[in-house]
Formats: C-alpha cells, structure tokens, sequence
C-alpha cells in the first residue's frame, strides 16, 4: 500500500514554493522592466491516476517513481513571445535554489504531434520536518499559442484515450501550424512596435535638447 499523502506531501510543498517564487520573477520584471517575459504561471501535482498509469505504461515500480517520474511536481510558464522564452530559461539558469538536471527545447525541435515548449527539469530541495528532501520537478516554459494548443490537443487526447483518428491527427498538426505562424506573426508586431517607440524616443530627445538650447 503506497501512503499517497505522505509520498506526495513534499511535491505539494514544492508545487506551492516554485509557484510563488516564479510569479516573484513577473513581479520582479514588472518593477524593472517595461516588458515582463512571464505573463501567468501555474502549477499542479500529477494526480494519483495519472502517476499511476504512467507507471504501469512505462514498468516503473513504486520504488523507482521518484527517480523515474520527473513531473509529479510542474510548474508551467506562459510568455507572450518566443524570444521571451529564452529571457525566462537564462534567469532561470542563474538561480541558487535548484539545479537543473536536464533541459528538453522541444521548440526548436518540435515534437511529431507538434508540441513545442522548452523543458526543464530541477532537483528541487524542499525543507521538511525530517531534514531535506530533495525531489525532481519539471517547469515547462512555452508562449500563450503554444500553450493554447498543448491544452487542446491535451484535452482531445484524453476524449481519445492517446488514438488519434489520421484526421484528427493532420487537422491537429495544421493547428499547430497556425500556432507557430501566430508566434512568428506577433513577434514581428512587436519588433515594428520597438521599432517605433525607439523613433519615438529619439524624436523627443531630440526635441528637449533643442527646447533646452533655445
Ligand atoms: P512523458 O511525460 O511520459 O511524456 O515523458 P518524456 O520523457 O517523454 O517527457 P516529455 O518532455 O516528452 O513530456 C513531458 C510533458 O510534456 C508531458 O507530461 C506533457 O505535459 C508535455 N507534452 C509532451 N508531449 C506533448 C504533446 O504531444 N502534447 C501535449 N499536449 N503535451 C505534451
Ligand atoms: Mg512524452
């Protein structure tokens, strides 16, 4: 009998802390930036099910969930564009308060369902009565296109059990498409913007400089 409360106990602690500490960072940006790379964050502990089945899918005894599970604990953050995502993971290199054991960018290398996001996964050590514990996590860093079609696509899979019909498959795949070209579309927006608002600000330099001398 596995004691689920306790097993899961310091992946909820963990789950609750990086949540706090990484919408600390949107907080952060805000103060100091006039862009925040990070929009929104969540989090969630894998449900009991869920662990359960991908341990019976992949032969992973109870012994070895810990080691071989990396996202009972995940956290998720959602940027606005895709060069933000590479703000994010830079910042979250520099951090002291876990290591990242491996990093997965499934955004260069799209996967063949289509899913693209960057992944990382942490050891994270969490302070318990016991002394530490430190267990994996994994925060999955990814812009609103993306993530709106990582949801979809998620919830279709569990109406079809992971069995795509082809077309259902293809039609998926073009919406993933039409994800990566939002993406590419919003960045050039907002490069013109930058653009823009740099013309701006020289224009008006320029001005108080000339409004001095007079
Ligand atoms: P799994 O978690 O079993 O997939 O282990 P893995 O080693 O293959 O890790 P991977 O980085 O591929 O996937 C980890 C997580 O990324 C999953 O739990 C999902 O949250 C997400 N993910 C990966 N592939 C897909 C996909 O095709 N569609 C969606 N919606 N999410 C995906
Ligand atoms: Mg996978």
């Amino acid at each position: 009998m596995i004691r689920w409360d306790e097993f899961l106990s310091p992946y909820k602690q963990a789950v609750e802390e990086l949540k706090i500490k990484l919408k600390g960072m949107r907080t952060q940006f805000e103060l100091e930036d006039e862009h925040s790379p990070i929009e929104f964050v969540t989090g969630r502990v894998k449900p009991i099910a869920s662990i359960l089945e991908k341990a019976y899918e992949k032969g992973i005894p109870f012994e070895r969930l810990e080691t071989e599970i990396q996202d009972i604990a995940g956290v998720r953050m959602m940027c606005q564009f895709v060069d933000d995502i590479k703000k994010v993971v830079h910042k979250l290199r520099m951090r002291k308060d876990f290591t990242i054991i491996e990093e997965k960018d499934y955004i260069s290398h799209k996967k063949p369902s289509g899913y693209r996001s960057y992944h990382l996964v942490i050891e994270y050590p969490v302070q318990t009565i016991n002394g530490e514990k430190k267990i994996l996590a994994e925060i999955q860093i990814r812009t609103l296109a993306m993530n709106f079609w990582a949801t979809i696509e998620h919830s279709l899979n569990y109406k079809y059990d992971g069995q795509f019909p082809e077309e259902i498959k293809m039609r998926l795949q073009r919406a993933a498409e039409a994800a990566f070209r939002l993406d590419e579309e919003m960045s050039l927006i907002r490069e013109e913007i930058k653009e823009a608002q740099a013309f701006f600000t020289k224009k008006k330099e320029q001005t108080n400089d000339r409004r001095k001398k007079e």
